[in-house]
Order: structure tokens, then sequence, then C-alpha cells
């Protein structure tokens, strides 16, 4: 598609010729050469808490069992007889087999591959089938409940570093079940860099200029309410047409989840899962929907050029992020957009801070700069 940039982006020179399932393997591929957790400053980020995309529903079949690496944890997801997904810690309470390795699902449980004990959605041990009595500390639920709920076509679970209940429900989007609407287009990334980064990403009103090549800084409409961020962006969008005015209106739902929707030239619904694999990587989901009647109607090219844009652009966020350094102090000029209001309005997720103020970052503004 034609683009509204001129300018020239030294970012793009890293991606120029990546095309295809080239693309596709870069965007999942580790990163070699970084530097360490440590040296990025990774390690004095916790992991947010919130609810987090761990699969597709329909990666999921009723009587399947997936292992999960999530939150620094070996998990196992299954989907019992009921059509309810599960999710429990990975090893097993007796020997310690990793049941998302031959597990397999028996009416709603999971039975371990080992020696056959089964498993509730709650960790505790329901029947050891050639025991007369099922050891009390294997029947006692396990103290990490991983509570899952199915939304939007998508699994999440809630993850929380001391085990306290959701603080919310995650929202859901009439659309992705309207027959109207197209089923999703899916894309994902693998990002060397905390969830933290990535958010940043919302409020830094320069970037979009220097990274993205967009000819002018976008009019910005914030709003920060509890666990959910909110902004509209006037921004110009390149088109097949030229360049349109269009409104991208976006939302963050804790930490986790996310939504844009584009609309103006081809209207766009993006759903995003966010999760936390470790300390240093976090696994990025879009999934997209579109009206039918512009997605796969005359206006069919139109609706892939927005998506493709929309993806290029994480492609050339992903080339800062998977090296960049977190800076508990960063100088901040007048012109960076509301950087401490959303450091603040994250610091809410990270449960290991409490509220030690002293952790969210004091940005200084040099006036005398401006
Ligand atoms: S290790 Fe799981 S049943 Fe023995
Ligand atoms: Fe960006």
């Amino acid at each position: 598609m034609t683009s509204n940039t001129t300018a020239h982006v030294a970012v793009w020179e890293q991606l120029k010729g990546l095309r295809g399932e080239e693309l596709t393997a870069w965007r999942m591929n580790p990163v070699e050469n970084r530097a360490t957790v440590k040296e990025r400053n990774l390690d004095t980020l916790p992991l947010p808490f919130g609810w987090f995309m761990v699969a597709y529903s329909d990666e999921l079949a009723v009587n399947e069992v997936k292992p999960l690496y999530y939150f620094g944890k070996d998990l196992v997801l299954w989907r019992g007889e009921d059509g309810q997904a599960r999710v429990v810690d990975a090893y097993c309470k007796h020997l310690g087999a990793h049941m998302g390795y031959g597990g397999r699902v028996k009416g709603n449980s999971l039975e371990c591959p080992f020696h056959a004990w089964e498993y509730n959605g709650e960790g505790a041990v329901v029947a050891v089938p050639y025991a007369k009595k099922v050891p009390p500390s294997a029947a006692r639920p396990c103290e990490a409940q991983w509570r899952v709920v199915e939304s939007n076509k998508q699994i999440l679970v809630w993850y929380h570093p001391f085990n306290e209940a959701p603080k919310w429900e995650p929202e859901s989007f009439d659309q992705v079940h309207d027959p109207e609407w197209t089923e999703y287009k899916k894309y994902e990334w693998i990002v060397y860099g905390p969830v933290q980064n990535m958010a940043e990403n919302g409020v830094d009103a320069a970037h979009f200029k220097y990274i993205h090549g967009t000819d002018s800084f976008p009019d910005y409409d914030f709003e920060f309410d509890g666990h959910i961020r909110k902004a509209n962006v006037e921004a110009k969008m390149p088109t097949p047409k030229g360049v349109v005015d269009g409104t991208i209106a976006y939302g963050t739902v804790g930490a986790g989840q996310s939504w844009t929707k584009f609309s103006g030239i081809s209207e766009t619904l993006m759903i995003a899962g966010i999760t936390p694999i470790d300390q240093e990587r976090t696994h990025i989901r879009f999934a997209f929907t579109q009206p039918k009647s512009e997605a796969e109607g005359p206006m069919a090219n139109l609706a892939t050029a927005m998506r493709r844009e929309i993806c290029k652009q994480l492609d050339q966020d992903k080339v800062v992020w998977d090296r960049q350094k977190y800076m508990p102090k960063p100088s901040i000029c007048d012109g960076d957009g509301p950087i401490l209001p959303f450091r603040k309005f994250f610091a809410q997720f990270y449960a290991e801070w409490g509220d030690d103020t002293k952790k969210i970052t004091k940005l200084k503004i040099d006036k005398k700069a401006s």
C-alpha cells in the first residue's frame, strides 16, 4: 500500500525484505545477541496481575490437553467433557510428571500419564485408581488457583502472584460472534520485553513519527479509569487512495487485554492478548474481525491493507522492544505524551510493589528545555 510517510526510518532497514513465512518466523524466533535480563533492568519489574490469554478457544477441543508456559510457570490446560477449559500447575503432586505431555482427559478431570492420578480444575487429586485412599496433601486444592474464562473466542486465565481472586471481568465484544463480521484473522509475536514497555507505546506520542513514519504527531484524548485505560486518536491513515482522516479508539483492560477499533476507512476491530511468558518475554496475539460487507466485497484489499499496516507497526516496535532497557528514571521532555500518568496507572498491576510509591517512577520535565 502507499504510505503517507516520506521520512527515512532506520528501523525499516532491519525489516526490509522480510515477507511471508520468513516474516512470520522472524516474529516468533529467538533474538540473538541480546543483553541479559539484569543488564536491561528487566529483573526490576514484577509480572503484572490480571486476565491473560493463553490460547484461542478453537485451539482446544473437548478431551484435548495442552502444555502451557506462561508467568514463568509450567501449566497444563485441558477441556473436559462438559466443554469447560481448566488449568492447573503442570507437575503432578505424586512423582512430578509433566501432565501436559501424555496426560489425558477423563470425564472432566485430567489423568496424569505416569500413574493415572486424576485432578480436578482446582488441582486437587480426586482419584488414585490403585489406592484405597487419596493422600490428604494431594486431595487438597492447590494454593495457586488458575481461574479460566472464555471470552471473545479466547481462553483467559487470571494470574496473581499472591493468588488473590479476580478483581474485574474481561471485556467482551459482540462483533466477535456476529455472523455479519469475519472470522478472526490471527497474527502473533514473541517480544523480548515486558508488557509495560509495550503498553507504554500507546501513550508515547512522539514515536509514531520516528519509528512508524507518520507525517504528524497524532491528536490524543486519554482516559485512565481504575484498571481501564482508553484513548481516542485522530490520525491520518495511509490508504491505497491516499491519506484519509481516521479515528482509532483503543482501550486496555488490566495489563493483558487490549482492543483497538479503527473507523474512517475500513472498519476493523482488533482484540489483542498480551501475556507474559517470563521476566523477559511476552507473547502478543492480534485477532482481527471486520464487517464481511467490507472485508469480502470490493473493499477487500483495503481491509487487508488495514491489517497489514497494523501488524507492520508492531514489527517496527518489536525491533526496539526486543533490546530496549527499562529506564526507571527516564529523561522525559514536554512533547512525550502522558508517560508519567501511564506508569502510575500501570503500577497498580504490580502486587509486589503494594503501596510503595517510591517504586513508581518520578519523572522530571525540564521546563527550560521547552
Ligand atoms: S507422577 Fe503423576 S501419577 Fe505418578
Ligand atoms: Fe508503536
